[in-house]
């Protein structure tokens, strides 16, 4: 794998997060219904003429947003700022997915896909408009005549509620539990940047040990719908639809910032 070439301390800051909660990502996500997701991400595709088995999944992770579509026959690339996530998808896979560090606000052309996607929120790591243009012109040129791109958002609800709330997400054994505590405000406003403190916990022994262990911060921004549609525009890709989902992933038409907790768009090159 090669070195990412991401910019300063302050343009790493995704990167530098992931690297220190790949450990726990898995155990922290568990409860992530993916199949569940596919099972309306994939119909949604085909009504806009998805076509072919070439997938290219940006910002992959340890890779949960590619084994399903392994399992169904697709030929995968994927690639991710963090080496850390990598290592994890690499070890689930071995030699079957090229995977590479990538920097998406900087991809490279990997090759020509019928689909390219970046999922679970990957796209609110950006942090500007600006660099959700960059990200989106690296995809476009990633995607075959025909292909498509997906990519989900989180919306206002989902900073408003899961990036304000405390939430003891993972248990890992021997008294260690992994725990969010989302910083932001109940009435965040619109394209507001929100934090979120990841840390492992451990019970107090009968010695009066345990403590809690802060591994990173997540700093994601919330990106309206029609800033995501002119960024869209200005990396020349047309949206073919905008739909939305709640918690249980169930698409639904029109996009509501508060009811849905996830944005889910679709385009092709213009
Ligand atoms: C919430 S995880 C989702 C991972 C995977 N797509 C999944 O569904 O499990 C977000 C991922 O985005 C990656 N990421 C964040 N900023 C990135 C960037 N600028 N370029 C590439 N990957 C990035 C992180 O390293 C992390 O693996």
């Amino acid at each position: 794998m090669e070195a990412a070439t991401a910019g300063n301390e302050e343009g790493r800051w995704a990167e530098l997060t992931y690297e220190a909660i790949a450990p726990v990502y898995d155990a922290y996500t568990a409860h992530h219904d993916y199949e569940g997701w596919f099972a309306e991400l994939l119909p949604a595709l085909e009504r806009n003429g998805l076509r072919g088995r070439r997938l290219l999944d940006v910002a992959c992770g340890t890779g949960k947003s590619f084994l399903p579509m392994l399992a169904r026959g697709w030929d995968v690339t994927a690639c991710d700022i963090s080496a850390a996530m990598l290592a994890r998808a690499r070890a689930k896979v071995g030699d079957t997915v090229e995977l590479s560090v990538a920097d998406m606000r900087e991809l490279p052309t990997f090759g020509e896909f019928d689909l390219v996607w970046a999922l679970d929120d990957a796209l609110n790591y950006l942090l500007s408009s600006d660099e959700l243009e960059q990200a989106l012109r690296g995809m476009r040129g990633n995607l075959a005549p025909t292909g498509l791109l997906l990519f989900d958002v989180n919306t206002l609800l989902a900073y408003r509620t899961f990036f304000a709330e405390t939430d003891s997400m993972a248990e890992l054994g021997e008294g260690r539990r992994v725990v969010w505590r989302g910083q932001a405000a109940p009435d965040t406003p619109p394209g507001s940047i929100c934090e979120a403190h990841l840390s492992v916990e451990e019970d107090k022994g009968a010695t009066g040990g345990g403590g809690a262990q802060t591994l990173a911060t997540h700093r994601q921004r919330h990106f309206p719908e029609a800033e995501v549609l002119e960024a869209l525009d200005r990396a020349g890709l047309e949206c073919l639809e905008v739909s939305g989902h709640g918690w249980d992933g169930i698409l639904g038409k029109p996009l509501d910032e508060t009811t849905h907790s996830k944005a889910i768009f679709i385009a092709r090159a213009a």
